[in-house]
């Protein structure tokens, strides 16, 4: 069986992705990343990517700043396939995935988000998480449909909310966990996984 071809798509500090690779790295995830894509020229996920020598692009959105024009989804999704990804990962993409990239890819791109869902879709869930005043929250990887935070969940990972949290210490240990459950959900669904990855 060849490794798991990943894509990753991100807009931001690309933790995630640097958690990735270095589960590959470690050896705990049979896997490479073939391609990283960024709509955001200067995000430091790009930089990383560059750092590891893996191959990225940067995305051009048409000068739409959070739209994600399906012109520009149809150029991620034939890069994807160019590179022949098997699984394309969002790790902090903060644009809406609909069609042609998710009919290119079916059941074949996933999300990480900082909450339990479907508790706290959207943006700042640890925020939300802690003005709720709720006991344990965590994060989530699932697969992508066209809702927001909305498709089939794969793996949880919980997390408490102790009495003393800020917005940024909660941020943290949700973070801390999205690092180790990212691999483990790759791992999990590499497990079921059959078609182009038995090559
Ligand atoms: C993560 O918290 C993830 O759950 C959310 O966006 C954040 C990305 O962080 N979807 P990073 O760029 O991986 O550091």
């Amino acid at each position: 069986m060849r490794k798991l071809h990943l894509g990753v798509l991100g807009s931001g500090s690309g933790s995630n992705y640097q958690a990735l690779h270095d589960a590959i790295t470690r050896g705990d995830l049979d896997a490479e990343i073939v391609m990283v894509m960024s709509d955001i020229p200067q995000a430091r996920i790009l930089e990383r990517a560059r750092e590891h020598g893996a191959p990225h692009a940067v995305i051009d959105c048409r000068g739409f700043a959070s739209k994600f024009p399906s012109e520009s989804q149809a150029e991620v999704a034939l890069t994807m396939q160019e590179a022949k990804v098997d699984l394309i990962c969002l790790a902090g993409f903060m644009r809406l995935i609909k069609s042609p990239l998710l009919d290119a890819f079916p059941q074949r791109v996933i999300n990480i988000h900082p909450s339990l869902l479907p508790a706290f879709p959207g943006l700042k869930a640890w925020e939300q998480a802690l003005d709720a005043k709720v006991a344990e929250t965590g994060c989530t990887v699932h697969y992508v449909d066209e809702g927001m935070d909305t498709g089939p969940i794969i793996l949880q990972h919980r997390v408490p909310v102790w009495p003393t949290d800020s917005y940024s210490s909660l941020h943290q240990r949700i973070q801390e966990a999205e690092h180790q459950l990212y691999p483990q959900a790759i791992l999990q669904l590499r497990m079921k996984m059959d078609g182009p990855y038995e090559a």
